[in-house]
């Protein structure tokens, strides 16, 4: 396998940047990020059309164990996959248009009992306390490279980001 994985942090281990060279990397890294993922979990998915952000989503829902269709709800808003303990919880903020509009969806009462998965969430990111961001990037001159670079919010992160760091292949 000719993948290079490269791993890189800053000083503070406040990010880390995960080189994915074709969607089978990017499945893999969701796969080993959804292995720590637990209920009350928030995932801020960023980046531009295309990167890969439904890619991520649906690997998570696989590897959490959901094997019905997971598919984009850039038009609903919202899915919801029903798993043994908990839900996953698929949101999509590219067409929300405020706060307000977001807060009369009611998503907040799934939030405490679901693994919150949300595409464009960095768009209303300072509602949430405490989550994961997965930025993921184009690298020019390539159709299937990608950059992922992850950051937290929130102690409750802390550890668990430092856990990321044994995700190298
Ligand atoms: N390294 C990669 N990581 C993720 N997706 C990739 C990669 N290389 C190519 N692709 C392709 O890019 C597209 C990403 O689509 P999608 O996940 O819907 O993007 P987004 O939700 O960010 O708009 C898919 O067709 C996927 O096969
Ligand atoms: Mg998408």
């Amino acid at each position: 396998m000719n993948t290079v994985y490269r791993l890189c942090y800053d000083i503070a281990m406040q990010t880390i940047e995960l080189q994915s060279n074709g969607v089978e990397d990017t499945k893999r890294y969701a796969t080993q990020i959804a292995k720590i993922l637990q209920a009350g979990d928030v995932v801020i998915l960023t980046g531009d059309l295309g990167t890969g952000k439904t890619q991520f989503t649906k690997q998570c829902c696989v590897a959490l164990g959901y094997e019905g269709a997971v598919t984009s709800p850039t038009y609903t808003l919202a899915n919801i996959y029903p798993l043994e303990k908990t839900n996953i919880l698929h949101v999509d903020f590219y067409r929300v248009k405020s706060e307000q509009e977001l807060e009369e969806t009611g998503l907040d009462t799934y939030m405490d009992s679901s693994i919150l998965l949300v595409e464009w969430g960095d768009k209303y990111e300072d509602l949430f306390e405490d989550y994961l961001k997965i930025e993921l990037a184009y690298v020019e001159g390539s159709l299937t490279d990608r950059v992922l670079t992850l950051s937290y919010k929130g102690t409750k992160w802390e550890k668990r980001f430092k856990e990321i760091n044994f995700l190298r292949k």
